[in-house]
Formats: C-alpha cells, structure tokens, sequence
C-alpha cells in the first residue's frame, strides 16, 4: 500500500515525459557531441523520435547543417532522417548538424563534426632566383589540429637566419622564409621545410633554388624613343619621294 502513490508517480512522469531526438552515426559520436572524421571519408547521421511515444513513427523532422535547412527527400522526413556527408571537405570542419521535430523545434539533437587533416605538403620544387633579388618560399602548414612546429632547413642542416639574412613568418596557413638579397655562394641549395604534426607525424617539401646571373632590365623608354625617330625618318622619307613622284608625273 505504502509503495503504490510512488509508483503511480512514476508511471505518470514516464508517460509525459518530453518527446526527444536523437542522432546515430557512423563514425560513433565521441565524447561531446563530436564526430571525428577525416577527408575523403563518409559520415552518415540517423535522427529518430525519442521518449516512447506511440505517435513518434508520424513525427516529421528536420535537419539543419549550421543553422540551415537540409532539403530532404519527402520519404526521408517522417519517424526516421538520415543524412550523409560524402566526401568529407575542408568545410565540414567543425559543421554542426543539428535534427529537430518539425512542430518544435526546442526538441532537438546536434552533433559537430572535427575533420583532421595533414599538412598538404609533398615532393620538390625547383626555383631559380636572381643574384641580388627576393627570394621567397612558402610551405602550406595548415592542418588540424595545428602543427606543433615548422622547421626550414639549407642543405640539411637549419636554416641560419642571420648569416643569409632570411625571415621566417608563420601564420597558421602558410610558413614563409625570405631572403631580401640573394647571393650564390650563401643562398643557393637545397631548401626544405618540415611540418610536425601530433597525430599525422612529419611532412616536407624540398625545393632546389639556383642563383642565376644578374640580367640587365630591359631599357624600355630609350627603346621607344628610338623607334619613333625611325619611324618619322621613314615616313618622311616617303613624302619627300611622294612629292619627287609627283612632281616627275606632271
Ligand atoms: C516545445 O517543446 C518544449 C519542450 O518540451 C515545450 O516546453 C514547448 O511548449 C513546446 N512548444 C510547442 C509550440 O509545442
Ligand atoms: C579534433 O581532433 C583532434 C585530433 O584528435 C583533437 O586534437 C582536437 O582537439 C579535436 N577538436 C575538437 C574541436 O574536438
Ligand atoms: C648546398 O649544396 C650545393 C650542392 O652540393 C652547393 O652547390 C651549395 O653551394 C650549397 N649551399 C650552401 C649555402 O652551402
């Protein structure tokens, strides 16, 4: 007797417990809310009523990737949506896919995708540069998570910035080393830069540079000049032999 308001309260609190949502996937959602994917994979995401109702096979749901709606085939709305992200881009780093009931859309599920990535960098580059002009090489470091360290080295050991005057820049995207004048015996060489990641190890990229003899720029001004006083002595030339020509018809 005693037990029996309780469990009556218990039955009751099942029964209008709020309908809710839920997302199954495939890679397994990890820790919070978090899909860990990578590029060129496939991530599928299954949304289903849930709370026990009778009524959750007719629920109609929607889907929404950052905020916006996902359109859907009209078979793949009603007691169970699935999506599909395939293949797995850059841009669906950090995407939020989000499933909610059409008729309130405070019912809702998220999951966030984390797509880990390499730096894109691979095989060898040949550049040749001017005696005494820029030289400029850049590698591509972005990567996720972000790489812990970017090394430059010149014929295998570490680049020395104050003996080739070089600087090193790094942005998070792009890790440049330049050098405002080049000079053969100290810049020429095998450069390369070394990207280390925590979870996809070591990338690099070499490039050969060859330091090639100052050309003398090319005098364009002196140029002109001198073809427009060739062109006025040939065209007068012809009016004085025009003017021979027709004075030898009369
Ligand atoms: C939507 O669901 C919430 C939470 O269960 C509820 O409080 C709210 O009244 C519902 N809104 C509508 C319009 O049904
Ligand atoms: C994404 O995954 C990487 C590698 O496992 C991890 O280091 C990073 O913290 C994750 N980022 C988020 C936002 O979960
Ligand atoms: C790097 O090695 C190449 C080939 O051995 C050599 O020609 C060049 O002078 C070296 N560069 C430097 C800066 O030592």
């Amino acid at each position: 007797m005693m037990f029996r308001p309780s469990l009556f309260h218990l039955l009751f609190y099942c029964a209008t417990q709020t309908l809710g949502v839920k997302i199954q996937s495939e890679p397994e959602v990890s820790g919070e809310g978090v899909i860990q994917t990578e590029l060129q994979r496939t991530v599928t995401l299954l949304c289903l009523p849930d709370g026990g109702s009778e009524t959750q096979a007719d629920e109609e749901l929607v889907w929404l990737r950052n905020g916006a709606v996902v359109i859907l085939r009209e078979e793949n709305k009603k007691g169970r949506s699935s999506v599909c992200v395939t293949p797995v881009i850059h841009e669906d780093n950090g995407a939020t896919f989000t499933c909610h009931l059409s008729r309130n859309a405070t019912i809702r599920a998220s999951v966030t995708l984390n797509v880990t990535y390499h730096p894109q960098l691979s095989g060898s580059e040949e550049v040749a540069v001017e005696d005494e002009s820029a030289l400029v090489l850049r590698c591509d470091i972005w990567a996720n998570p972000p790489v812990s360290s970017v090394s430059w080295t010149l014929n295998g050991s570490a680049v020395d910035l104050f003996a080739g005057g070089f600087t090193v820049t790094n942005d998070g995207f792009t890790s440049q080393l330049t050098a405002s004048s080049v000079e053969k015996s100290v810049h020429e060489g095998t450069y390369q830069c070394t990207a280390n990641s925590p979870v996809y190890g070591e990338h690099s990229k070499r490039f050969q540079v060859t330091v090639t003899e100052k050309t003398m720029k090319f005098p364009l001004m002196p140029m002109i000049a001198g073809l427009v006083v060739v062109i006025l002595t040939a065209l007068l030339a012809v009016v004085s032999r025009w003017s021979k020509i027709t004075k030898c018809c009369k």
